[in-house]
């Protein structure tokens, strides 16, 4: 036996042994040095393994949205893994799993009258883009295979999402990637909109690209445009007023299909179910994920409209219509988390409490106008952009220094991507700790190099 073999026998592990877990999109080594763990969690408030309370400013990574340790939503876990612990998700169902559909296709706006299970939002952009092409192939359009995305875009990580997303170093160390994408321009210039709260007058047209991208293609080439209503993780940026109505419009024009990828705009985040409803614009598919339990149980998904659907519905009936699906479609406790979810935001109200909310935390948030650093401030909903400038020749290490200090001596979660802080909080946030939030932050700022 080799030794590499022989390190596992007995199923021995070193307690407290930080080293064999690689951590996602962190600093591994510099995490390691100082960890940050959490041990428990609770409404608004994450604890440390020493007892520490820290004030969660991001809703974990923009997903539990009804907050912590929610009794419903965790005993309907609970019961669910006692019950039923898994069912195979293809060819053979579970009630929950058809319930949970029922719920979010009538949450859904329009005709988004089905839906499709993956487990995450990487999952789910990518099963969007392959129903995309695939809807486009049996309508006898074959030839509409190109992908267009937008540039700061982010769609998860699959090579699908990486593709059309527009997030550099998610891009530059892995390839070539999907062949056949391109780009609309991203929305930002803080020229014309630094400091608005909400959707900014300016930029519309930036929708009018994609004419330009449909005229260098031709329309005949293209299956589907995929954008973030809001895009968040590249800093939150909302999007400029009209323009999703214009690129709807331009889809119609030529038989394009539309996809909002609403993996942290659904649920409430906008102060709406979804953002196709804050702007009143129906996408053909939605891609969903985060919100959904909460962040409890891994789970999101596609919302596809009728004629989308329909279209597969062909052919013999024993015969399957997508080739295409995860084990873990539809998990019975993901299903029962994302159920008990869904009863949380509506006997609650907690969509209509981000909406009410909205000009108090947008308010807050630009009280940090003026502090040391601050170069812009943008909001929506219940989420906020704060961009930082940067040190000479070391773009994020403001921003980084800040998210750490933020826990370590202000008891406080903020999300950074390079030097922009991003935050959104539950929607179960109550008014003084919005204040907490944004004077931790002051002060941050204040003494920060
Ligand atoms: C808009 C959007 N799409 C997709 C994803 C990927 O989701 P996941 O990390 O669950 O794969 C994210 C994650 O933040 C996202 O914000």
């Amino acid at each position: 036996m080799t030794e590499a073999f022989n390190k596992n026998a007995g199923w021995e592990a070193t307690p407290n042994n930080l080293e064999p877990f690689w951590l996602p999109f962190t600093p591994n080594r510099n995490f390691k040095k100082n960890p940050r763990m959490i041990s428990r969690a609770e409404g608004m408030f994450y604890y440390t393994t020493s007892g520490d309370a820290i004030i969660d400013g991001t809703a974990g990574l923009w997903c539990c949205n009804a907050g912590h340790g929610r009794t419903k939503i965790v005993e309907a876990i609970r019961q669910q893994a006692g019950e039923l612990d898994y069912a195979p998700a293809f060819q053979f169902g579970h009630p929950k799993v058809f319930e949970l559909a029922s719920r979010l296709t009538m949450m859904a706006p329009g005709d988004l009258d089905y839906c499709f299970f993956s487990n995450s939002g990487s999952e789910a952009v990518d099963s969007a883009l392959k129903i995309a092409i695939a809807y486009h192939n049996i309508s006898g359009n074959g030839s509409r295979t190109r992908l267009i995305g937008r540039e700061r875009g982010y769609h998860g990580v699959g090579f699908g999402g990486i593709s059309v997303g527009g997030i550099v170093n998610n891009r530059k160390f892995f390839g070539s990637l999907l062949a056949g994408t391109d780009h609309l321009p991203h929305t930002y210039n803080r020229a014309e909109t630094a400091f608005t709260k909400g959707e900014p007058e300016w930029g519309a047209d930036l929708a009018d690209k994609l004419s330009d991208i449909v005229t260098l293609h031709d329309p005949s080439t293209i299956a589907a445009v995929i954008v973030e209503p809001m895009a968040g993780s590249t800093g939150v940026l909302p999007p400029p007023k009209g323009y999703l109505k214009r690129l709807r419009e331009i889809c119609d024009q030529h038989g394009i299909l539309l996809i909002f990828d609403e993996v942290i705009t659904a649920f409430g985040r906008l102060g709406f179910a979804t953002a196709a409803e804050r702007y009143g614009v129906v996408p053909d598919m939605m891609t969903f994920a985060k919100g959904v339990t909460s962040g409890t149980v891994p789970m999101g998904g596609v919302l596809v409209r009728d004629h989308v659907y329909q279209t597969f519905m062909n052919g013999p009936e024993h015969a399957i219509e997508l080739f295409h699906g995860y084990t873990y479609s539809g998990h019975p406790l993901a299903a029962a988390a994302g159920i008990a979810s869904m009863d949380v935001y509506q006997e609650e109200g907690l969509f209509e409490r981000a909406l009410s909310l909205e000009d108090q935390w947008a308010d807050a948030a630009m009280s940090l106008k003026g502090k040391p650093h601050v170069v812009d401030i943008r909001t929506i909903g219940l989420v906020a952009g704060i961009d930082l400038e940067s040190r000479k020749d070391a773009v994020g290490a403001r921003g980084f220094e800040l998210m750490e200090r933020a826990y370590n001596e202000e008891g406080l979660m903020v999300r950074v991507t390079g030097d922009t802080i991003a935050l959104s909080p539950p929607l179960i946030i109550e008014e003084r700790q919005i204040a907490e939030i944004f004077e931790k932050l002051g002060k941050l700022l204040s003494n920060l190099d």
